[in-house]
């Protein structure tokens, strides 16, 4: 996220994303938008054209009612019935109209549609992260055009508030709880992604933005972004699997003793098995026990192992394989 230089260069301000706004109001970017604007622009028009009556008319009486040098005094009325039931009906009358306008955007606004495609908001000091369901984490949030999107949110410190002017969403992340906002944009672009919530000196600097995919591109984003091992040299890429799969909780690559045998050294051992017999540890053994990490349990080990099927690519798996060899190969050595 920008630091405080960033912010002063113009080509690194988020906010520069220009939205078609109108005088009063961003663009209309997401389905609630125009539901919103129509309840601002019907409150508005009705304290314009209120405060316009009773200004005018003090303004009028003022000028033809003023004391004159001579005139009488006149006795006021006490009451006019017919007077007073219609300065109360009228403006009940429009209060219920604002009431119903504004209750039904709301209820629009805070109802999210079943099938919404979810991911998770991270707020922290001073900056957002965005986790999608396979995994990947964007400083950026990344939605396909026209889909339900639901976030559900969280804050690592203190309240944040997550607001996208341009989908006239706004919904604070309160440490210790969740809470949820949807939208369903309507045009492929770049928004503006900004704290509401005052969060510390840094709160300003909490500028992001939400970029919009056009139809079918997103998941071909997606796809991608997650591929983050995809410009590394292999063995870069397997220590990165290595640490952000899990694998270290079980093997270390020092040697140390864990719940799963070492890497260090493992390629081109011969291993025996809980079940009796032997296997040579190579490239075809490892893929196996990455997948299927029960078929051939190492003796002396608990099959506690889960399979990464679906987690692990082949291009991961060879990383992997990568790395192992890269913690010396000891070929021929039997260990149990
Ligand atoms: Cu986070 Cu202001």
């Amino acid at each position: 996220m920008s630091d405080a230089c960033g912010l002063l260069s113009p080509g690194n301000w988020p906010l520069l994303a220009q939205s078609s706004g109108s005088f009063w109001l961003p663009g209309q970017e997401s389905t609630v938008a125009p539901e919103m604007d129509r309840v601002f622009y019907l409150i508005l028009i009705v304290c314009t054209a209120f405060f316009a009556l009773v200004v005018g008319l003090m303004g009028l009486f003022i000028v033809r009612y003023r004391s004159r040098p001579g005139s009488a005094t006149a006795a006021t009325a006490s009451h006019n019935t017919v007077l007073e039931i219609t300065w109360t009906v009228i403006p009940l009358g429009i209060v219920a109209v604002i009431f119903w306008q504004g209750f039904r955007a709301y209820m629009d606004m805070r109802t999210a549609p079943p099938a919404c495609y979810e991911i998770r908001v991270t707020g922290q000091q001073w900056s957002w992260l965005f986790t999608y369901p396979n995994g990947h984490v964007d400083e950026n949030l990344h939605v396909p055009v026209d889909e339900p999107v639901r976030l559900t949110m969280t804050s690592k410190d203190v309240i944040h508030s997550l607001w996208v002017p341009d989908f006239r969403v706004k919904m604070d992340l309160v440490p210790g709880r969740y809470t949820s906002t949807w939208f369903r944009a309507v045009r492929p672009g770049t928004y503006n992604l900004l704290c509401a919530e005052y969060c510390g000196d840094q709160h300003s600097n909490m500028l992001s933005s939400v970029v919009v995919h056009p139809a079918g591109e997103f998941e071909k984003w997606l796809k991608d972004a997650a591929n983050y091992t995809k410009n590394l040299p292999p063995v870069e890429a397997g220590k990165l699997l290595y640490q952000r799969h899990g694998c270290s909780q079980c093997h270390s690559i020092d040697g140390t003793a864990g719940n799963g045998p070492t890497f260090k050294g493992i390629f081109g051992q011969t291993h025996a098995l809980a079940g009796g017999g032997n296997v040579l540890v190579d490239e075809n053994y490892i893929r196996e026990s990455i997948l299927e990490p029960q078929a051939k349990v190492r003796a002396g080990f608990q099959p506690i192992m889960s399979t990464y099927q679906g987690q692990l690519s082949d291009d991961d798996i060879a990383n992997l394989i990568a790395l192992m060899k890269s913690l010396g190969q000891k070929p021929g050595q039997g260990q149990p």
